[in-house]
């Protein structure tokens, strides 16, 4: 016995020991509201149970004792009935709701929170949309599963337990003589549940490609328009609306099964019934009150079956997404918490790479044993060919990768050992790509020294050289950028997420320059702005443009994952290496005072 039973748990995501978490890690916590909201169920199932008694009374009071004053108080008892079960029923639907949103809500955070713990090769497998599909499903699915199941117990099998009593007290033998349809029905009902599993599943897929889809057409809507990509874009979503509309009738037709099932089934108990009651008066001369009652019970006990008889194969399509939700909590988490470890500890600010190797797939190695160092308060300029790595060193600084030998070390202090919070807390990025959020110009800036006054925004925006354009806006600070910014120009971005990185005043500057060309006059500003940004400060900096890698302290090439050469710009020119025909191809013609802002083929 004990062993069926633990193997009826054995699979994790099968329904009973989902049941089981929903049970013990969404409900347990709301016990108490959900008593009360049980108690008043078993009120309002009461007082049907009661209504139905009643009827056999009425019947007979009117046509077997002829008595008016007993109708009129049995009529009264009605009223009370019927008012009691509305404040129960109102009592207990508020509750379960409240419940219900609750535990929407704290789904919501907890998936959003590990969300924000992942790494980022996670999300390289993935698309965003699939977390959106996700996190809207999944955080819904947990609550109305409670909800069904709470529903059914409290509701439904309360109901039951009252209205089959009150048949057995009015008749035990047609009672039990009704009871036979429960085993085919329980019999033919099992079989319907595990094809609704796999329909509702594919439902789940289905929507989260047309997500996908709508998602991407929104964010591309440039491309979408400058390459007309209408057709192509609608044609793709068409593809899986049609899949998911297909599923959805077969979702339909499966699951409405079970109603003419139940009918048919109800049917036969019913008239078994009244042929056995109706001879029971008839032939009998049984009082008619009893027989009405009953059939009044099964009437109202009718529903409540149903909705049990339904409740697996509602359960089963809502598990689907409660399924999802566990997989997504119980994945591990790419970037855990390191409370243990210590925070990073800076003095000047010292970088170094000592023999690193990484590559972000299993054999296929990115640096192979790389070596620098990015002296403190200088400028380090990375350039080279395509695919040589440059981006690569930055992500492993951030720590966004784990390396497989060697070491980074910043002031001495390898930076796998401290927390990786402090770490980043330290160094200000600003990529190639800007991002800002949504939001004012303001709060961009803010970003990155949260809870900065005005003054210091401002003094970030001056020294971005940002502060004139943003005053040019009518609205000025609060100007709003519009989603990714495109409410702005791209020299405009740029300035504000230097700003965004002056702000937070970080002793480490990473800087991937961005390589779509700008016009000479947004150039020279944010030329300037990032002047500014590497002002005494140890800077590391994927430099695209010629006049960066003149006045980098450091020039260092990178290719095939190595450190190639390095010096300063004339040094390297002189030796007549590596540097000086990678200056030849590809950073000479920017040389040309007219030319200046011609700016690198990556
Ligand atoms: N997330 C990733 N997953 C797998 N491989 C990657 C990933 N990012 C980069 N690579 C690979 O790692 C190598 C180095 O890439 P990296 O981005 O560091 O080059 P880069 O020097 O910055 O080039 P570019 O000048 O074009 O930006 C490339 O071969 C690239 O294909
Ligand atoms: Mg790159």
């Amino acid at each position: 016995m004990s062993g069926w039973f633990q193997s009826l748990f054995a699979d994790p995501y099968g329904t009973p020991a989902m049941v089981r978490r929903l049970l013990v890690e969404h409900a347990y916590a709301h016990r108490r509201l959900y008593a009360v909201a049980f108690v008043l169920m078993g009120v309002s199932a009461g007082a049907t149970a009661i209504s139905a008694y009643l009827l056999g009374d009425i019947i007979n009071q009117a046509y077997v004792h002829r008595s008016f004053p007993g109708i009129v108080a049995v009529g009264l008892l009605a009223v009370l009935i019927f008012a009691v079960r509305g404040a129960a029923t109102y009592g207990h639907s508020v509750l379960l709701s409240r419940v219900a949103n609750k535990v929407v809500a704290s789904n919501q955070r907890q998936l959003f929170d590990k969300l924000l713990k992942e790494n980022l090769s996670f999300f390289a497998d993935r698309h965003s949309s699939e977390f959106i599909a996700r996190l809207t499903t999944g955080a819904a699915a947990a609550s109305q599963s409670l909800n069904l199941l709470i529903n059914a117990v409290g509701r439904d099998l309360f109901t039951l337990i009252g209205l089959v009593t009150v048949m057995f007290v009015q008749d035990p033998v047609i009672c039990l003589i009704t009871l036979l349809v429960v085993p085919p029905a329980m019999i033919l009902l099992r079989k319907l549940v595990r094809r609704i599993r796999s329909i509702a599943r594919k439902q789940f897929d289905f929507n989260a490609r047309i997500i996908e889809t709508m998602q991407e057409a929104l964010q591309g809507i440039r491309v979408v328009k400058a390459f007309t990509l209408e057709d192509e874009m609608h044609r793709r979503l068409d593809a899986s609306v049609r899949d998911i509309e297909g599923e959805s009738n077969k979702w339909a037709r499966v699951a409405n099964r079970a109603s003419p099932l139940m009918e048919t089934l109800g049917g036969f108990a019913i008239a078994g019934a009244i042929i056995y009651g109706g001879y029971r008066v008839v032939e009998a001369g049984a009082t008619p009150g009893e027989f009405f009652s009953f059939i009044a019970a099964f009437l109202l006990a009718l529903p409540s079956a149903k909705h049990l008889a339904r409740l697996n194969i509602e359960l089963n399509s809502q598990l689907v997404g409660v399924r999802v939700l566990f997989e997504v909590l119980d994945s591990p988490s790419g970037e855990p918490d390191e409370v243990h470890k210590p925070p990073l500890a800076l003095s000047t600010a010292r970088v170094e790479f000592a023999d690193v190797r990484f590559g972000y797939r299993p054999d296929e190695p990115v640096l192979r044993g790389m070596s620098f160092v990015a002296e403190p308060g200088k400028v380090t300029a990375l350039v080279g060919p395509s695919g040589g790595g440059k981006s690569t060193v930055l992500n492993l600084i951030l720590r966004f990768y784990e390396i497989e030998a060697g070491a980074i070390t910043i002031d001495g202090q390898d930076i796998a050992a401290v927390s990786r919070g402090s770490l980043r807390g330290q160094i200000a990025y600003v990529g190639q790509n800007v991002h800002l959020f949504r939001g004012t110009v303001r709060e961009n800036i803010e970003l990155g020294k949260l809870g900065a006054t005005d003054a210091e925004i401002v003094a970030a925006a001056k020294a971005a050289h940002a502060h004139d354009f943003i005053m040019g806006f009518p609205a000025g600070y609060d100007t709003p950028v519009g989603e990714h910014g495109f409410q702005l120009s791209g020299g405009q971005r740029q300035r504000i997420s230097i700003a965004r990185a002056l702000i937070k005043d970080a002793p480490v500057i990473l800087l991937d320059e961005a390589t779509a060309a700008l016009d000479s006059e947004s150039e020279r500003h944010v030329q300037e702005a990032i002047a500014e940004l590497c002002k005494g400060r140890t800077t590391i900096v994927i430099a695209h443009r010629l006049s960066t890698i003149m006045h980098a302290d450091r020039i260092l090439v990178i290719e095939g994952g190595l450190v190639a050469e390095q010096g300063r710009h004339d040094e390297l020119l002189r030796k007549g290496g590596r540097y000086a025909s990678f200056y030849r191809l590809q950073l000479s013609e920017q040389a040309a005072p007219s030319a200046a802002v011609v700016t690198l083929a990556r």
